[in-house]
Protein backbone atom coordinates (compact mmCIF):
# COMPACT_ATOMS: atom_id res chain seq x y z
CA UNK A 1 0.00 0.00 0.00
CA UNK A 2 1.19 3.47 -1.04
CA UNK A 3 -1.25 6.02 0.06
CA UNK A 4 0.21 8.01 3.65
CA UNK A 5 -2.04 11.01 5.18
CA UNK A 6 -0.84 13.67 7.03
CA UNK A 7 -3.66 15.45 8.78
CA UNK A 8 -4.44 17.35 12.09
CA UNK A 9 -5.36 16.65 15.20
CA UNK A 10 -6.18 20.03 16.86
CA UNK A 11 -6.74 23.17 15.71
CA UNK A 12 -4.25 23.44 13.11
CA UNK A 13 -0.95 24.56 13.11
CA UNK A 14 0.51 21.26 14.72
CA UNK A 15 3.05 21.45 12.63
CA UNK A 16 2.39 19.57 9.62
CA UNK A 17 4.50 21.32 7.33
CA UNK A 18 7.73 19.13 9.26
CA UNK A 19 6.44 15.90 8.39
CA UNK A 20 5.27 16.35 5.03
CA UNK A 21 8.83 17.68 4.55
CA UNK A 22 10.47 14.43 5.94
CA UNK A 23 8.19 12.48 4.03
CA UNK A 24 7.91 13.91 0.60
CA UNK A 25 11.60 13.41 -0.47
CA UNK A 26 10.65 9.68 -0.34
CA UNK A 27 7.52 10.54 -2.74
CA UNK A 28 6.22 10.56 -6.05
CA UNK A 29 3.16 12.91 -5.43
CA UNK A 30 2.47 15.12 -2.40
CA UNK A 31 -1.21 16.17 -3.11
CA UNK A 32 -3.48 18.79 -1.07
CA UNK A 33 -7.10 17.30 -0.87
CA UNK A 34 -9.29 20.26 1.19
CA UNK A 35 -9.04 23.87 1.92
CA UNK A 36 -7.07 26.64 0.14
CA UNK A 37 -4.69 29.63 0.69
CA UNK A 38 -6.12 29.95 4.62
CA UNK A 39 -3.46 27.46 5.53
CA UNK A 40 0.58 28.25 5.77
CA UNK A 41 3.67 26.74 5.87
CA UNK A 42 6.69 28.60 6.10
CA UNK A 43 9.65 26.94 3.82
CA UNK A 44 13.14 28.08 2.73
CA UNK A 45 14.09 28.46 -0.75
CA UNK A 46 17.72 29.13 -1.42
CA UNK A 47 17.99 30.63 2.29
CA UNK A 48 15.13 33.14 1.92
CA UNK A 49 12.32 32.11 4.20
CA UNK A 50 9.30 31.88 2.23
CA UNK A 51 5.39 31.29 3.76
CA UNK A 52 3.40 29.14 1.58
CA UNK A 53 -0.69 28.88 1.49
CA UNK A 54 -1.76 27.28 -1.28
CA UNK A 55 1.11 24.95 -2.99
CA UNK A 56 1.55 21.62 -1.69
CA UNK A 57 5.18 21.98 0.91
CA UNK A 58 6.31 18.74 -1.35
CA UNK A 59 6.89 21.59 -3.87
CA UNK A 60 10.27 21.99 -2.66
CA UNK A 61 11.10 18.59 -3.46
CA UNK A 62 11.78 17.64 -6.85
CA UNK A 63 11.44 14.15 -7.11
CA UNK A 64 7.81 14.55 -6.16
CA UNK A 65 4.65 15.50 -8.78
CA UNK A 66 2.54 18.24 -6.76
CA UNK A 67 -1.24 18.21 -6.94
CA UNK A 68 -3.67 20.73 -6.05
CA UNK A 69 -7.18 18.43 -6.14
CA UNK A 70 -10.52 18.51 -6.79
CA UNK A 71 -11.28 19.16 -2.94
CA UNK A 72 -9.44 22.04 -3.01
CA UNK A 73 -10.57 25.65 -3.45
CA UNK A 74 -8.02 27.91 -5.48
CA UNK A 75 -7.07 31.25 -5.32
CA UNK A 76 -5.61 31.39 -8.84
CA UNK A 77 -4.31 35.00 -7.92
CA UNK A 78 -2.24 33.75 -4.91
CA UNK A 79 -1.88 30.24 -6.70
CA UNK A 80 0.79 32.53 -9.73
CA UNK A 81 2.26 34.59 -6.89
CA UNK A 82 3.54 31.43 -5.29
CA UNK A 83 4.74 30.29 -8.25
CA UNK A 84 6.35 33.32 -8.85
CA UNK A 85 8.02 33.44 -5.85
CA UNK A 86 9.91 29.71 -6.08
CA UNK A 87 10.71 30.87 -10.07
CA UNK A 88 12.12 33.93 -8.59
CA UNK A 89 14.50 32.17 -5.92
CA UNK A 90 15.50 30.04 -8.73
CA UNK A 91 13.25 26.92 -8.64
CA UNK A 92 11.52 25.12 -11.79
CA UNK A 93 8.03 24.37 -11.04
CA UNK A 94 6.99 22.06 -13.50
CA UNK A 95 5.93 19.61 -11.33
CA UNK A 96 2.69 21.33 -10.10
CA UNK A 97 -0.51 20.42 -11.64
CA UNK A 98 -4.10 21.19 -10.35
CA UNK A 99 -7.24 19.09 -10.77
CA UNK A 100 -10.00 20.29 -13.30
CA UNK A 101 -12.43 19.54 -10.67
CA UNK A 102 -11.24 22.45 -7.95
CA UNK A 103 -13.10 25.35 -7.76
CA UNK A 104 -12.23 28.86 -8.35
CA UNK A 105 -11.81 31.70 -5.17
CA UNK A 106 -13.09 34.52 -7.06
CA UNK A 107 -11.88 38.00 -5.89
CA UNK A 108 -16.12 38.26 -4.93
CA UNK A 109 -15.61 35.06 -2.53
CA UNK A 110 -13.05 37.01 -1.06
CA UNK A 111 -15.31 40.18 -0.64
CA UNK A 112 -17.94 38.47 0.67
CA UNK A 113 -15.59 36.59 3.17
CA UNK A 114 -14.49 39.79 4.67
CA UNK A 115 -17.77 41.59 4.75
CA UNK A 116 -19.78 39.16 6.10
CA UNK A 117 -17.12 38.64 8.72
CA UNK A 118 -17.17 42.57 9.30
CA UNK A 119 -21.42 41.99 9.65
CA UNK A 120 -20.87 39.72 12.52
CA UNK A 121 -18.99 41.73 14.09
CA UNK A 122 -18.70 40.09 17.41
CA UNK A 123 -20.59 37.19 16.68
CA UNK A 124 -17.73 36.85 13.71
CA UNK A 125 -15.92 33.28 13.18
CA UNK A 126 -12.55 34.56 12.64
CA UNK A 127 -11.45 33.71 9.45
CA UNK A 128 -8.48 34.07 7.77
CA UNK A 129 -11.36 36.17 5.04
CA UNK A 130 -9.30 34.18 2.21
CA UNK A 131 -12.56 33.63 0.38
CA UNK A 132 -12.52 29.68 1.97
CA UNK A 133 -16.12 29.50 2.64
CA UNK A 134 -18.09 32.21 0.46
CA UNK A 135 -16.57 29.48 -2.35
CA UNK A 136 -17.07 26.43 -0.35
CA UNK A 137 -21.00 27.88 -0.35
CA UNK A 138 -21.19 28.10 -4.36
CA UNK A 139 -19.35 25.17 -5.15
CA UNK A 140 -22.54 23.41 -2.80
CA UNK A 141 -25.12 25.93 -3.83
CA UNK A 142 -24.12 24.40 -7.71
CA UNK A 143 -22.88 28.17 -8.75
CA UNK A 144 -19.42 27.56 -8.49
CA UNK A 145 -16.06 28.15 -11.36
CA UNK A 146 -14.23 25.33 -11.74
CA UNK A 147 -10.65 25.46 -12.88
CA UNK A 148 -11.50 23.12 -15.78
CA UNK A 149 -14.05 25.71 -16.96
CA UNK A 150 -11.00 27.76 -18.14
CA UNK A 151 -10.57 25.44 -20.27
CA UNK A 152 -13.78 26.49 -22.63
CA UNK A 153 -13.52 30.29 -22.00
CA UNK A 154 -16.75 30.82 -24.03
CA UNK A 155 -17.91 28.36 -21.01
CA UNK A 156 -15.55 30.70 -17.81
CA UNK A 157 -17.30 33.35 -19.00
CA UNK A 158 -20.83 31.78 -18.87
CA UNK A 159 -20.87 30.63 -15.56
CA UNK A 160 -19.07 33.89 -14.36
CA UNK A 161 -21.97 36.30 -16.02
CA UNK A 162 -24.64 33.47 -13.84
CA UNK A 163 -22.58 33.84 -10.61
CA UNK A 164 -22.25 37.54 -11.00
CA UNK A 165 -25.96 38.01 -11.63
CA UNK A 166 -26.38 36.76 -8.10
CA UNK A 167 -23.14 37.93 -6.15
CA UNK A 168 -23.40 41.18 -6.97
CA UNK A 169 -26.98 41.84 -6.03
CA UNK A 170 -25.75 40.33 -2.54
CA UNK A 171 -23.16 42.79 -2.60
CA UNK A 172 -25.24 45.54 -3.69
CA UNK A 173 -28.36 45.10 -1.32
CA UNK A 174 -27.05 43.27 1.55
CA UNK A 175 -24.17 44.34 2.69
CA UNK A 176 -24.12 48.33 0.11
CA UNK A 177 -21.09 47.76 -1.47
CA UNK A 178 -19.38 48.09 -4.70
CA UNK A 179 -20.65 45.09 -7.75
CA UNK A 180 -17.95 43.47 -9.61
CA UNK A 181 -17.40 44.53 -12.95
CA UNK A 182 -17.81 41.60 -15.45
CA UNK A 183 -15.42 43.16 -18.35
CA UNK A 184 -12.71 43.68 -15.56
CA UNK A 185 -12.98 39.81 -14.30
CA UNK A 186 -12.88 38.75 -17.65
CA UNK A 187 -9.76 40.21 -18.73
CA UNK A 188 -8.04 39.13 -15.69
CA UNK A 189 -9.10 35.56 -15.81
CA UNK A 190 -7.80 35.33 -19.89
CA UNK A 191 -4.33 35.97 -18.57
CA UNK A 192 -4.85 33.58 -15.65
CA UNK A 193 -6.00 30.63 -18.39
CA UNK A 194 -3.17 31.58 -19.99
CA UNK A 195 -1.00 31.00 -17.70
CA UNK A 196 -2.57 28.21 -15.78
CA UNK A 197 -3.86 25.86 -19.00
CA UNK A 198 -0.86 23.04 -19.36
CA UNK A 199 -1.36 22.33 -15.72
CA UNK A 200 -5.03 21.66 -15.64
CA UNK A 201 -5.44 17.89 -15.25
CA UNK A 202 -7.89 14.86 -14.30
CA UNK A 203 -5.67 14.17 -10.98
CA UNK A 204 -8.28 11.55 -9.85
CA UNK A 205 -7.45 9.58 -12.46
CA UNK A 206 -3.51 10.34 -12.48
CA UNK A 207 -3.49 9.38 -8.85
CA UNK A 208 -5.95 6.44 -8.92
CA UNK A 209 -3.62 4.55 -11.67
CA UNK A 210 0.09 6.24 -9.34
CA UNK A 211 -1.69 4.11 -6.14
CA UNK A 212 -2.56 0.94 -8.19
CA UNK A 213 0.98 0.72 -9.45
CA UNK A 214 2.64 1.10 -6.11
CA UNK A 215 4.08 4.93 -6.44
CA UNK A 216 3.95 7.04 -2.97
CA UNK A 217 1.69 9.62 -2.40
CA UNK A 218 1.22 11.66 0.30
CA UNK A 219 -1.91 13.38 0.72
CA UNK A 220 -0.96 17.22 2.70
CA UNK A 221 -3.96 18.00 5.10
CA UNK A 222 -4.35 21.41 5.77
CA UNK A 223 -6.07 22.83 8.93
CA UNK A 224 -7.52 19.82 11.45
CA UNK A 225 -9.64 18.15 13.06
CA UNK A 226 -11.44 20.25 15.48
CA UNK A 227 -11.94 22.42 12.29
CA UNK A 228 -13.61 20.28 10.66
CA UNK A 229 -17.04 21.13 8.63
CA UNK A 230 -18.67 18.20 10.06
CA UNK A 231 -16.99 17.19 13.42
CA UNK A 232 -15.69 20.82 14.77
CA UNK A 233 -17.12 23.44 16.97
CA UNK A 234 -19.58 24.53 14.41
CA UNK A 235 -20.28 27.00 13.37
CA UNK A 236 -16.38 27.98 14.49
CA UNK A 237 -15.05 25.48 11.64
CA UNK A 238 -13.39 25.76 8.05
CA UNK A 239 -15.80 25.25 5.60
CA UNK A 240 -14.06 21.54 4.36
CA UNK A 241 -13.56 17.51 5.66
CA UNK A 242 -9.51 18.28 7.05
CA UNK A 243 -9.95 14.63 7.76
CA UNK A 244 -8.70 11.03 6.25
CA UNK A 245 -12.68 11.07 5.07
CA UNK A 246 -12.01 14.61 3.68
CA UNK A 247 -8.84 12.54 1.37
CA UNK A 248 -11.07 10.43 -0.17
CA UNK A 249 -13.76 12.69 -1.66
CA UNK A 250 -11.02 15.57 -1.64
CA UNK A 251 -8.86 13.73 -3.93
CA UNK A 252 -10.64 11.41 -5.63
CA UNK A 253 -8.72 8.17 -4.32
CA UNK A 254 -9.86 4.47 -3.46
CA UNK A 255 -9.86 4.37 0.50
CA UNK A 256 -8.14 1.12 0.11
CA UNK A 257 -5.34 2.69 -0.90
CA UNK A 258 -4.85 4.84 2.35
CA UNK A 259 -2.94 2.92 4.78
CA UNK A 260 -0.40 5.14 6.75
CA UNK A 261 -2.64 7.86 8.22
CA UNK A 262 -0.48 10.03 10.65
CA UNK A 263 -1.70 12.99 12.92
CA UNK A 264 0.18 15.50 13.84
CA UNK A 265 -0.33 16.88 17.38
CA UNK A 266 1.93 19.34 19.28
CA UNK A 267 2.27 18.94 22.93
CA UNK A 268 0.21 21.77 24.13
CA UNK A 269 -2.93 23.33 22.06
CA UNK A 270 -3.43 26.58 20.36
CA UNK A 271 -6.24 28.18 18.34
CA UNK A 272 -6.70 31.49 15.97
CA UNK A 273 -10.33 32.17 15.33
CA UNK A 274 -13.05 32.14 17.64
CA UNK A 275 -14.86 29.45 19.54
CA UNK A 276 -14.44 26.70 22.26
CA UNK A 277 -11.29 26.03 23.24
CA UNK A 278 -11.49 24.39 26.69
CA UNK A 279 -7.75 24.23 28.26
CA UNK A 280 -7.14 27.88 26.72
CA UNK A 281 -4.84 29.60 29.41
CA UNK A 282 -5.68 33.61 29.17
CA UNK A 283 -2.74 33.87 32.02
CA UNK A 284 0.92 33.98 32.11
CA UNK A 285 1.25 29.92 31.00
CA UNK A 286 -0.22 30.96 28.09
CA UNK A 287 1.77 33.84 27.21
CA UNK A 288 4.58 31.74 27.93
CA UNK A 289 3.81 29.33 25.49
CA UNK A 290 2.78 31.98 23.17
CA UNK A 291 6.35 33.29 23.48
CA UNK A 292 8.14 30.27 23.92
CA UNK A 293 6.39 28.45 21.09
CA UNK A 294 6.16 31.27 18.36
CA UNK A 295 2.46 31.05 18.39
CA UNK A 296 1.93 33.51 15.97
CA UNK A 297 -0.45 32.63 12.42
CA UNK A 298 2.10 32.03 9.48
CA UNK A 299 -1.34 33.20 7.32
CA UNK A 300 -3.03 35.84 8.90
CA UNK A 301 0.18 36.90 11.84
CA UNK A 302 -2.59 36.86 14.72
CA UNK A 303 -1.69 36.01 18.22
CA UNK A 304 -2.40 32.27 18.76
CA UNK A 305 -4.85 31.52 21.36
CA UNK A 306 -2.36 29.15 23.82
CA UNK A 307 -3.33 26.34 26.15
CA UNK A 308 -2.71 23.05 27.43
CA UNK A 309 -2.84 19.74 25.86
CA UNK A 310 -6.81 18.43 25.20
CA UNK A 311 -6.42 15.00 25.13
CA UNK A 312 -10.00 14.64 24.48
CA UNK A 313 -10.01 16.47 21.16
CA UNK A 314 -7.35 14.26 20.25
CA UNK A 315 -8.84 11.15 21.35
CA UNK A 316 -11.58 11.97 18.79
CA UNK A 317 -9.24 12.78 15.97
CA UNK A 318 -7.50 9.34 16.01
CA UNK A 319 -10.63 8.07 16.13
CA UNK A 320 -12.40 9.62 13.14
CA UNK A 321 -9.06 9.87 11.12
CA UNK A 322 -8.20 6.06 12.37
CA UNK A 323 -4.94 7.56 12.58
CA UNK A 324 -2.46 4.42 12.18
CA UNK A 325 0.72 6.76 13.88
CA UNK A 326 1.11 10.20 15.50
CA UNK A 327 3.64 12.87 15.39
CA UNK A 328 4.14 14.39 18.46
CA UNK A 329 5.49 18.35 18.05
CA UNK A 330 6.82 20.86 20.11
CA UNK A 331 7.17 18.95 23.15
CA UNK A 332 10.67 20.92 23.62
CA UNK A 333 8.57 24.19 24.11
CA UNK A 334 7.16 22.82 27.37
CA UNK A 335 10.83 22.37 28.72
CA UNK A 336 10.34 25.55 30.94
CA UNK A 337 7.28 24.28 32.90
CA UNK A 338 7.35 22.47 36.04
CA UNK A 339 4.21 21.20 36.42
CA UNK A 340 2.10 20.37 32.87
CA UNK A 341 -1.72 19.88 33.03
CA UNK A 342 -3.07 17.65 30.32
CA UNK A 343 -6.69 17.73 30.00
CA UNK A 344 -7.81 14.49 30.09
CA UNK A 345 -12.00 15.07 30.88
CA UNK A 346 -14.66 17.24 30.54
CA UNK A 347 -17.12 18.06 32.90
CA UNK A 348 -20.24 19.16 32.05
CA UNK A 349 -23.06 19.89 34.37
CA UNK A 350 -21.53 17.80 36.99
CA UNK A 351 -20.81 15.28 34.94
CA UNK A 352 -17.80 13.73 33.68
CA UNK A 353 -17.72 13.13 30.10
CA UNK A 354 -14.81 11.84 27.46
CA UNK A 355 -16.67 13.38 24.54
CA UNK A 356 -16.71 16.67 22.57
CA UNK A 357 -20.15 17.71 22.93
CA UNK A 358 -21.94 19.16 19.92
CA UNK A 359 -23.43 22.20 20.74
CA UNK A 360 -21.66 25.28 21.26
CA UNK A 361 -23.72 26.44 24.52
CA UNK A 362 -22.51 22.75 25.98
CA UNK A 363 -19.16 23.27 24.81
CA UNK A 364 -18.93 27.03 26.77
CA UNK A 365 -19.89 25.04 29.48
CA UNK A 366 -17.50 22.55 29.80
CA UNK A 367 -14.67 22.66 33.01
CA UNK A 368 -11.51 21.17 31.97
CA UNK A 369 -10.55 17.73 34.33
CA UNK A 370 -6.67 17.71 34.48
CA UNK A 371 -4.09 15.46 34.98
CA UNK A 372 -0.86 17.02 36.44
CA UNK A 373 2.82 15.63 35.02
CA UNK A 374 6.10 16.85 36.30
CA UNK A 375 8.04 19.20 34.36
CA UNK A 376 11.82 18.51 33.49
CA UNK A 377 13.05 21.66 33.15
CA UNK A 378 15.83 20.92 30.84
CA UNK A 379 17.00 21.57 27.07
CA UNK A 380 16.28 18.15 24.64
CA UNK A 381 16.18 19.90 21.90
CA UNK A 382 19.77 18.02 20.87
CA UNK A 383 18.61 14.89 21.74
CA UNK A 384 18.20 11.75 19.12
CA UNK A 385 17.70 8.96 21.04
CA UNK A 386 14.61 8.39 22.83
CA UNK A 387 15.95 6.59 25.69
CA UNK A 388 18.19 10.16 26.36
CA UNK A 389 15.03 12.10 26.94
CA UNK A 390 14.36 12.93 30.92
CA UNK A 391 11.86 10.29 32.59
CA UNK A 392 9.22 12.78 32.77
CA UNK A 393 9.20 13.76 29.55
CA UNK A 394 9.06 10.02 28.36
CA UNK A 395 6.43 9.61 30.58
CA UNK A 396 4.22 12.59 29.28
CA UNK A 397 4.74 10.99 25.72
CA UNK A 398 3.69 7.65 26.35
CA UNK A 399 1.02 8.93 28.63
CA UNK A 400 -0.33 10.45 25.33
CA UNK A 401 0.49 7.50 23.44
CA UNK A 402 -1.67 5.00 26.36
CA UNK A 403 -4.70 7.32 26.45
CA UNK A 404 -5.04 8.14 22.41
CA UNK A 405 -4.56 4.13 22.24
CA UNK A 406 -2.23 5.29 18.96
CA UNK A 407 1.68 4.89 18.44
CA UNK A 408 3.88 7.85 18.36
CA UNK A 409 6.52 7.42 15.77
CA UNK A 410 8.39 10.27 15.73
CA UNK A 411 8.75 12.99 18.52
CA UNK A 412 10.15 16.30 17.17
CA UNK A 413 12.50 18.36 20.14
CA UNK A 414 12.86 21.85 17.53
CA UNK A 415 11.86 23.97 14.65
CA UNK A 416 14.83 22.46 12.66
CA UNK A 417 14.80 19.43 10.18
CA UNK A 418 17.44 17.46 12.09
CA UNK A 419 15.71 17.89 15.36
CA UNK A 420 13.80 14.30 15.34
CA UNK A 421 13.37 11.41 17.70
CA UNK A 422 12.25 8.73 15.25
CA UNK A 423 11.00 5.68 17.75
CA UNK A 424 8.90 3.92 14.59
CA UNK A 425 10.16 4.77 11.34
CA UNK A 426 6.52 5.82 9.27
CA UNK A 427 8.23 4.69 5.70
P1 LIG B 1 -11.50 29.95 7.14
O1 LIG B 1 -10.92 28.60 6.86
O2 LIG B 1 -10.68 31.08 6.62
O3 LIG B 1 -12.95 30.04 6.70
O4 LIG B 1 -11.54 30.15 8.73
C1 LIG B 1 -12.36 29.35 9.58
C2 LIG B 1 -11.65 29.04 10.88
O5 LIG B 1 -10.56 28.15 10.63
C3 LIG B 1 -11.02 30.25 11.58
O6 LIG B 1 -11.10 30.05 12.98
C4 LIG B 1 -9.58 30.21 11.13
O7 LIG B 1 -8.72 30.87 12.04
C5 LIG B 1 -9.35 28.72 11.12
N1 LIG B 1 -8.28 28.30 10.21
C6 LIG B 1 -8.33 28.21 8.86
N2 LIG B 1 -7.17 27.78 8.36
C7 LIG B 1 -6.35 27.55 9.41
C8 LIG B 1 -5.01 27.04 9.53
O8 LIG B 1 -4.36 26.68 8.55
N3 LIG B 1 -4.53 26.96 10.79
C9 LIG B 1 -5.26 27.30 11.88
N4 LIG B 1 -6.51 27.76 11.81
C10 LIG B 1 -7.05 27.89 10.59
Amino acid sequence: MSGYVVVGTQWGDEGKGKIVDVLSSKMDYVVRFQGGNNAGHTVVVNGKKTILHLLPSGILSKNALCIIGPGVVVDPFVLLDEIKVLEDGGMKVDHLYISDRAHLIMPYHVKLDELEENRLAKNKIGTTKRGIGPCYADKYTRIGIRVGDLKDFSYFKERLENALLIKNEIIKKVYNEKPFDFDTLVNEFSVIREKLIDRIVDSGDILNKALSSGKKVLFEGAQANMLDINYGTYPYVTSSSPTSGGVITGAGVSPKYLENIIGVVKAYSTRVGEGPFVSEQLNADGDLLREIGGEYGATTGRPRRCGWLDLIVVKQACEINGLTDLVLTKIDVLSSFEKIPVCVGYELDGKVIDYIPSTIPECSRIKPVYQYFDGWMEDISNIRDYAKLPLNCQKYIEFIEEFTKTRISLVSVGPDRENNIITHPII
